[in-house]
């Protein structure tokens, strides 16, 4: 579920090709610095955006079990890669390629995260929104677990690792 009162519209925004959203988090995934293709594209101003969880352009099309993925990754030190829909202010919604690596202090300890995303393949966006619906109708159902189970039945009956498949999806 959403953490916000947006009512989801079918209006999509496209990144453009040479554009790259950005944004750093702490390490409880609150906003601490956002570029202006990011409040472009999520239609808020810097002020709505700081200080604020991530999860505040969460579109209820995501399966929860993504985001459990990600944060399991960066946590132990791990890159995210990903392909995720967005909601803007209005409702509206984008598809990202998105990269989550974790940022580090001196003495080594993860101190926060960085978020960038480009422009998604239209075909991997194509490929993934069946896969998504499917894991969202089963976390409504028998939760995370199911969805996670049938996104690692998906790898492994294409023998692929999630990594694999995600870029080359993207063709990155
Ligand atoms: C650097 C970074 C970037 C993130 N980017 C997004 C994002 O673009 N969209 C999103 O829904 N969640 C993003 N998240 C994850 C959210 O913090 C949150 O875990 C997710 O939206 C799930 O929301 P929930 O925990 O309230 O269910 C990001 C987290 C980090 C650390």
């Amino acid at each position: 579920m959403a953490k916000n009162k947006i009512t989801p519209t079918n209006t999509e925004k496209k990144m453009k090709d040479n554009d790259f959203i950005v944004s750093k988090t702490n390490q409880k995934g609150i906003i601490t610095y956002c570029n202006e293709v990011f409040m472009q594209m999520a239609g808020y101003t810097e002020d709505e955006l700081l200080k604020k969880n991530h999860n505040i352009i969460r579109h209820p099309d995501m399966p929860k079990v993504a985001f459990k993925l990600a944060w399991d990754l960066i946590s132990s030190g791990q890159e995210f890669f990903g392909f995720v829909k967005n909601m803007s202010k209005d409702g509206s919604y984008y598809w990202v390629f998105a990269n989550i690596t974790p940022d580090y202090d001196a003495q080594n300890r993860i101190i926060g995260y960085t978020s960038i995303r480009r422009k998604p393949n239209q075909s991997a966006v194509d490929t993934v929104i069946p896969i998504y619906k499917k894991m969202c109708e089963l976390e409504r159902t028998g939760g995370m677990e199911a969805s996670g189970k049938f996104l690692f039945d998906f790898l492994d009956d294409n023998n692929v690792t999630y990594d694999e498949l995600i870029i080359s999806l993207q063709g990155a």
